[in-house]
């Protein structure tokens, strides 16, 4: 099992990866106080041992699953239940499940009692290369994405590689579209993906690109936990995703890839990525997108989805979309344009 530490000012958290790590972390995580679990439905179906083994004592609450669920709704029945099973300042949650459960569970961990222990077991690809680590908590509301969260750090996530097994194939694709977004930011992940897609289904091959993703977001969380700069850079295509994936309904790793495609080319447009670099990234964008079940979202209307570029937290009040784009290799920049031209790069863009 591999360990790789995140240290920031509220917390030193701990990353395991490996395929033994809920056996060897377990049974001390959840001794010595009361437990309370966060998952959904269908990671609770698919895993009934876990439950038993390691949480027969817990409270545990199974939310029905999608991020339509991410939202005050659940969050409240969440509290309601962590009030009703009388957990304590000591108490620990475990997040079990993706990376809508990730993000709704730390936050009832950040609210409970003004903060209690927070372990996160993530079982997507998504969450697994992503939305565990880093501390970013949220829900939705009123049709804007993570609009209400806060930053709080999970004491230890726990990363076994094996709940990919049942992972369905649409869903490992949504975590190439985080993976994607690393391989903008890190030329060790770019290596790693380039000329490689035949091996995206291949257990080994996702391990290697979770821990490079880990590490790579550790470092960049340990000197911008708050998102004042260099965070920023992991908004890579997602200012469009998620204008993509609240019109489109598609999921969020899905609207990632196309807001990273769009993103991409809108920059090589306006000279901001080098082309030839460019051209190399949207290789690897293609080879994810690519990947079985092919969507095909109708982007006749992308001019009006842009609307909701408006509402994302990245942008200020001066009128201006910014993007966190691609650069050159291992460089990202901060592209930002006029909304109204923001809207015709766009439609460029989607009509290649
Ligand atoms: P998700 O949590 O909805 O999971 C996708 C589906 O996979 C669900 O139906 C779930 O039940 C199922 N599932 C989970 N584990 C499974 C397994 N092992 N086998 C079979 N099915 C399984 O979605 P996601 O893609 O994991 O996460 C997307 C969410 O993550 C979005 O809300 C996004 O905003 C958020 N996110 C947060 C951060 C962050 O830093 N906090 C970063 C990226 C994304
Ligand atoms: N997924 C973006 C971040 O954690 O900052």
């Amino acid at each position: 099992m591999e360990l790789i530490t995140l240290k920031t000012p509220s917390m030193e958290g701990k990353i395991y990866v490996g395929e033994d790590v809920l056996a060897q972390r377990l049974p001390a995580l959840t001794s010595g106080q009361k437990n309370f679990v966060v998952t959904d439905e269908n990671v609770f179906a698919l895993y009934p041992d876990l439950f038993k083994t390691y949480f027969s004592d817990a409270k545990i609450c199974v939310l029905e699953a999608g991020e339509e669920n991410k939202n005050f709704q659940s969050l409240y029945r969440i509290l309601e239940e962590m009030t009703g099973a009388g957990l304590h300042r000591t108490s620990r949650l475990f997040a079990v499940g993706g990376g809508v459960i990730g993000d709704i569970g730390g936050l009832a961990a950040a609210l409970y009692m003004r903060g209690i222990s927070c372990v996160q077991i993530p079982t997507t690809l998504l969450a697994q290369v992503d939305s565990s680590v880093g501390g970013k908590t949220a829900v939705d509301l009123g049709g804007v994405k993570n609009v209400v969260g806060a930053f709080y750090q999970p004491q230890e996530v726990l990363v076994d590689p094996r709940f990919l097994k049942t992972l369905p194939q649409r869903e490992i694709k949504c975590g190439l579209g985080e993976i994607v977004k690393y391989a903008a930011l890190s030329d060790r992940i770019f290596d790693l993906l380039q000329g490689n897609e035949k091996r995206y289904a291949e257990l080994d091959f996702l391990t290697a690109l979770i821990t490079a993703c880990i590490e790579h977001k550790a470092r960049v969380v340990e000197r911008d936990e708050k998102e004042t700069g260099e965070r920023r850079s992991l908004n890579v295509g997602h200012t469009t995703g998620h204008a993509i994936e609240l019109s489109s309904g598609l999921s969020h790793g899905e609207s990632v890839l196309y807001g990273m495609a769009l993103e991409t080319q809108m920059a090589m447009e306006y000279g901001v990525c080098e082309k030839a670099y460019g051209e190399e990234l949207m290789k690897i964008v293609r080879s994810a997108l690519a990947v079985e079940p092919l969507s095909a979202p109708d982007f006749s209307n992308i001019a009006e989805d842009a609307k909701k570029a408006r509402s994302d937290k990245k942008n200020s009040d001066d009128g201006k979309i910014k993007m966190a784009v691609a650069k050159a290799k291992n460089e990202w920049t901060t592209f930002a344009l006029p909304y109204e031209e923001y809207v015709s790069a766009l439609v460029r863009a989607a009509r290649k």
